[in-house]
């Protein structure tokens, strides 16, 4: 099987941890038997201050045509917020209806979590965060810009569509994992979504799903238990913005985002889905060869899981597991590492996997 690829490095450290993840890449096609089809795109901060453009369509549909996006980070510092948040990212999740943010919070052996006494044991779960409506639709507006009677709205859009089937995906992972499926939301308060969001989550795990549990926390509470009682989840699903705040609470919960991993996907498979490490750019370290590509890696695991690539994506997670603990007790995790010798190392783990 031969895989099209479209790799963008984007910004700051982003074509340094990509570049290690296709070093993984290229010997995990020797070790397993695939192939990949890899085209570079230039896209991202640079690329905008150059053409005054995020992504043109032009790109956009040439993108479609491949089955996943390798992306690295976007952002510099003189590009102003929310140009390649919702010019680039987002009008790729849009635009791909890539649905389901898949974001695992598994603390690996080796790892240090700010949660004293955190055992990986009692850390392993996944969130799964509906990934194109709530106030990522973009509805609301302002009156009165700039005046003392200005008004804002920021509308949260939610449809039976889009709910169910980001439960739908939730539950299906939840049955091939431990079987436990958390809801979170904030039903007490946002009565209109949130009633929406536990009619159809109790409507479809009793109809199709009755052997997963079903559990459902306030999104505050969610915050509480991530920290003291990760062992209670074992897939949470959850709207847009509750998820992208949560998220960021499990990747400091799992070691810090130098371990996060994110996939945007589609699981119809119309068009490509996403795989990007949520560190970002880090203007500060770009260059200096000291970028951990740990999450990036992870992120080529998810995309070959998504691919059908079991068996490669088994060897990264051991490799990387096996690459943390090796490198337990240094502090900062990496120090002692360049971003190239991690790189190294892990195409020498995939093939002891
Ligand atoms: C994420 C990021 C994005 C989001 C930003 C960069 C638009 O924080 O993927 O979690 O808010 O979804
Ligand atoms: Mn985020």
């Amino acid at each position: 099987m031969t895989y099209r690829i479209a790799t963008v490095g984007g910004d700051g450290i982003g074509p340094e941890v990509v570049d290690e993840g296709c070093k993984v890449l290229d010997r995990l096609e020797e070790l397993e038997g695939f192939g990949t089809e890899r085209v570079d795109f230039d896209l991202g901060g640079r690329r905008y201050l150059a053409t005054g453009e995020a992504l043109d369509d032009g790109t956009l549909e040439e993108l479609r045509g491949f089955d996943a996006i390798y992306l690295g980070a976007v952002g510099t510092p003189d590009v102003p917020p929310g140009v390649l948040e919702r010019g680039m990212l987002l009008k790729l999740r849009f635009a791909f209806d890539q649905y389901v943010n898949l974001r695992p919070v598994k603390l690996y052996p080796g790892v240090t979590s700010p949660i004293a006494g955190l055992t990986p044991e009692r850390c392993d779960f996944v969130v799964i965060r509906e990934n194109t409506e709530s106030v990522y639709a973009g509805a609301g507006g302002a009156l009165y810009p700039g005046t003392s009677s200005e008004v804002a709205t920021q509308e949260s859009v939610n449809t039976y569509h889009g709910v169910e089937r980001a439960l739908r995906y939730a539950f299906e992972l939840a049955e091939r994992r431990d079987g436990r499926l958390t809801l979170v939301h904030k039903t007490n308060v946002l009565t209109y979504a949130g009633s929406l969001w536990m009619r159809t989550f109790e409507a479809l795990g009793e109809a199709e799903f009755p052997e997963v549990t079903r559990d459902y926390v306030h999104v505050d509470a969610a915050c509480l238990y991530f920290v003291t009682q990760p062992e209670r989840f074992d897939v949470v699903v959850t709207e847009n913005l509750f998820g992208d705040i949560i998220t960021d609470l499990g990747a400091a919960v799992q070691g810090g985002l130098g371990l996060a991993a994110s996939g945007n996907l589609d699981p119809s498979r119309r068009a490509p889905s996403m795989f990007e490490p949520v560190h970002g750019s880090a203007p500060d370290i770009a260059g200096s060869g000291t970028a951990d590509p740990v999450a990036a890696v992870l992120c080529l695991g998810q995309m070959l899981t998504f691919l059908g690539e079991e068996a490669a994506a088994a060897r990264v997670d051991r490799a990387v597991g096996a690459l943390l603990d090796e490198r337990a007790g240094r502090v900062p995790d990496g120090v002692g590492y360049s971003t190239a010798d991690v790189g190294d190392r892990l195409v020498e783990l995939v093939a002891d996997a």
